[in-house]
């Protein structure tokens, strides 16, 4: 990452006076990459004024980094942004299968969604990314370390241990390197995420996971006179972390719940929770079912995948290929 825009002061910026810059550096945004991140909404309330003001700031830190080549440039030629997702990082989920679906597996700069019932392998897919991004590049992995942000009590160390122990690796030098918060309500979530780049510095972290992104909105906003509300925050804390993902190359892992749709006649009778404020916001979207002892994922929204169908399973070493490998369209693979 280019030092120079990291070292930018903010009262270097455009627009940006000395008791500006004291309230942002209050409310937590220290650096360019910070106010990049930043909501209008959430800068009116720290430093006042009209949300136009603050849009404009937050458009001035943009400027800076498409300058020093962290964010694309607003018109560039295709074959240009073609050289940028060459340069984009992939890590294994553990399962050739997987990756397949994948097209290489996990990918920076980008929100991977994973949905599915109870017991599907979300939670497990988590903990292996934990043991696969740390692995070099050459082992497909990211080298790098892992921030892990665990929303439902599910995060186990022990089981971080026993995949890394499984796949010849040091299950204690891979803990130290696993950075997990706890979170315990949405406002508690949503701070964490705002304040999510710092950490991604100070721990050179490559990949960030969510488990999971919405339960705790989903179980605070009740009712219909506050599903507005939680959509608007919802959106807001995707939208952040897809900027994140963007200016500091990482990728994000997400998992989701189901929602049942008790009007859905054929097919599925469930549905990712969220609605359309996460299907737009995730980049691919991945549901895991159970069949029998096995378990299918299906690439289910994607700019570039096509919507297809694998399985995988789930050993003492985390995710991993099961006896059999089955791919195909949707519905083939039984
Ligand atoms: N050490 C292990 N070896 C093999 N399989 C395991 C091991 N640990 C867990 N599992 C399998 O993983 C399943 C649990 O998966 P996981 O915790 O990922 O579910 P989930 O999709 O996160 O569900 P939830 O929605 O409840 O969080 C168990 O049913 C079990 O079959
Ligand atoms: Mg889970």
């Amino acid at each position: 990452m280019a030092q120079s825009i990291l070292d930018a002061e903010l009262g270097d910026l455009e627009g940006i006076g000395p008791a500006t810059e004291k309230k942002l550096r209050d409310a937590g945004v220290e650096s360019v990459l910070d106010l990049a991140v930043a909501l209008p909404e959430e800068l009116v309330e720290v430093i006042g004024g009209s949300k136009e003001n603050a849009s404009a700031l937050i458009f001035t830190a943009h400027r800076m980094l498409k300058e020093s080549g962290l964010l694309d440039k607003d018109f560039i030629p295709a074959i240009e942004a073609y050289q940028r997702r060459q340069t984009m990082l992939r890590c294994t989920t553990g399962s050739q299968n997987l990756d397949d679906l994948l097209k290489g597996g996990i990918e920076s700069q980008a929100i991977t969604e994973v949905w599915g019932d109870y017991g599907t392998g979300k939670s497990q897919l988590c903990h292996t990314v934990c043991v696969t991004a740390q692995m070099p590049s050459a082992k497909r992995g990211f080298a790098g370390s892992v921030v892990y942000i665990d929303s439902e009590g599910t995060f186990r160390p022990e089981r971080v241990y026993q995949i890394a122990q499984a796949r010849g690796l040091d299950p204690e030098e891979v803990l130290k390197r696993v950075i997990v918060c706890k979170v315990y309500n949405s406002p508690h979530l949503e701070l964490v995420i705002r304040n999510l780049g710092k950490y991604i510095e100070k721990f050179d972290a490559k990949l960030v996971v969510v488990d999971s992104i919405i339960s705790l909105h989903r179980a605070e906003f009740l009712g219909r006179g506050t599903l507005a509300e939680r959509q608007q925050r919802l959106n807001r804390l995707v939208h952040r972390l897809l900027r994140i993902a963007e200016i500091y190359n990482v990728a994000i892992l997400v998992t989701n719940q189901v929602q049942a749709q008790p009007d859905a006649f054929i097919g599925d009778p469930t549905k990712p929770a969220g609605g359309h404020i996460l299907a737009h916001a995730c980049t691919y979207r991945i549901y895991l079912r159970k069949a029998g002892q096995q378990r299918l994922a299906i690439m289910v929204d994607s700019p570039y995948h096509p919507y297809s169908q694998t399985n995988f399973a789930i050993t003492e070493g985390g995710i991993d290929d099961p006896e059999i490998k089955r791919n195909g369209p949707v519905d083939s693979v039984k």
